[in-house]
């Protein structure tokens, strides 16, 4: 494709390490989706035969066909997925193939492909995450008011209820969905046309090839459109962050799990045995969804690491941008099917979690706000005074609700019997009525807004 000027063919190592077959590959679809608009507009604009974009196109169908069925002979002599299609229509259809790089480089073609690749799997990705997300708000509703114990620092801290903490990862995926789909708004500039670098001088149309893509604008500096990969580390930022939410989820499934816990349980499907111990079963899936939180995230680093210090405009380095790339974007994917698949599977064990929500005075907070909302105490006092009925209840061995009144009374005279009822579980997520609070009734309308939401906009979709 290049070897004008060259007398000899490259050493065996050159070849190794320039090469990108073994992996672009995966551009493919793309890339004949771009040269046929390409083509189009070639001979739209009088600058290829009409007669030759008509057999370019037929051609392409062709290769596109070869490589779905498994027929196509990739090799690495031919470098890059650019070169084998280009290549291969010649042997199709002869002469008009070597019209078809005219006003184009591999370097505009590559970062026109690379989008279009990105953008397709945002365009997957994003029904694959509400998917999560609907499933999530499913098993929330379910559970509105299953109480479990709620964490600071791992501790028991207040109850609040199973439908509640699900949610919250209901939240965290919704901001996933609008950083992948900010990236998309951003990526959506069709970048061919820029040829090498500095534009073209045929006269193209880069708003056809742009319409044809649809992209929403041709970009506006030929130096930019090749040296341009920030859709990509938009993009792995983005799934990076996910990527970290769900593993935290994958973590609390591993703690939920296990026997000392016991507040959730996993099927067959979704956990493996030990080959020694018989007792176990291990949740695999989400140690490796939580585990694949590290190469999806490294993924941007790679390419961040690529692209820091490059001089403008296109250097090789960037052929760097795919490999982690496609990797982090098809691990994500696996995670997102994995987690869904998980979070389906998983039944609380209510008994469990409220045992776990009512040991550890986790309704201390709910007597000091007794002192202060029915007897007028300053939040910080009421705090001292609770913290000093909470060591006696200590002292003697028993919880904060099965500490004897006159106990109470030797600590703050203002304590009342009233107060028992306050000190269950029950009353206390039932109190946390401020929006966004745990009370179930919030955490049912909460749950139904989102089920409604996601399901009219899958239907719509
Ligand atoms: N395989 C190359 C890449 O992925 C295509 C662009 C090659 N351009 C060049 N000037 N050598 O970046």
């Amino acid at each position: 494709m290049w070897g004008g000027r060259f007398s000899m063919s490259p050493a065996e190592v050159m070849q190794e390490i320039n090469a990108s077959i073994a992996f672009d590959k995966a551009l493919a679809p793309q890339d004949i989706r771009a040269s046929k608009a390409h083509a189009s507009m070639l001979a739209a604009q009088g600058i290829i035969p009409k007669d030759d974009a008509r057999k370019i196109t037929a051609g392409l169908d062709r290769i596109l066909e070869e490589i779905a069925a498994g027929r196509f002979r990739f090799s690495r002599a031919l470098e890059d997925v650019h070169m084998h299609v280009e290549s291969r229509l010649e042997e199709l259809i002869g002469e008009p193939a070597r019209r078809l790089h005219t006003a184009r480089s591999r370097n505009d073609q590559v970062v026109t492909d690379f989008k279009l690749y990105v953008r397709d799997w945002i365009d997957a990705a994003d029904p694959a995450l509400a998917a999560l997300q609907l499933t999530l708000a499913r098993k929330a509703q379910a559970h509105y008011d299953t109480i479990m114990p709620g964490f600071t620092h791992l501790q028991s801290a207040q109850p609040v209820t199973f439908g509640h903490h699900l949610l919250a990862y209901v939240e965290m995926l919704a901001r996933d969905r609008g950083r992948f789909a900010d990236a998309r708004a951003r990526l959506n500039e069709c970048p061919l046309g820029a040829a090498a670098l500095a534009g073209t001088s045929f006269a193209i149309d880069r708003h056809a090839t742009c319409a044809a893509l649809g992209f929403d604008r041709p970009t506006a500096n030929s130096l930019d459109s090749v040296a341009d990969r920030d859709f990509a580390l938009e993009t792995l930022a983005a799934a990076a962050i996910t990527a970290l939410h769900l593993s935290r989820l994958a973590e609390e499934i591993v703690v939920w799990v296990t026997p000392q816990f016991g507040f959730v349980r996993l099927s067959d499907e979704f956990t493996t045995g030990s080959s020694i111990m018989p007792q176990k079963r291990n949740p695999d899936a989400a140690e490796l969804v939580r585990a694949k939180a590290g190469r999806i995230t490294a993924a941007f680093q790679a390419l961040a690491m690529v692209m820091k210090g490059l001089p403008l405009a296109y250097s090789k380095d960037m052929q760097e941008d795919k490999e982690a790339t496609f990797d982090a974007l098809a691990s994500l994917r696996l995670v997102l099917a994995a987690m869904t698949g998980m979070v389906e599977d998983l039944t609380p064990n209510p008994e469990a979690m409220r045992r776990a929500a009512a040991a550890g005075n986790s309704t201390a907070t709910d007597l000091a706000d007794w002192l202060v909302r029915v007897q007028g105490v300053p939040f910080r006092e009421a705090h001292h005074i609770v913290g000093r009925i909470v060591a006696v209840a200590e002292r003697r061995g028993v919880l904060l609700s099965e500490l004897p009144l006159s106990d109470m009374q030797a600590v703050s005279p203002r304590i009342s019997e009233a107060v028992y009822p306050l000190l269950s579980v029950e009353s206390s997520v039932g109190s946390r009525t401020s929006f966004g609070g745990t009370a179930p009734q919030n955490v049912r309308k909460m749950a139904r807004t989102w089920i409604k939401r996601l399901e009219k906009a899958s239907e719509k979709g």
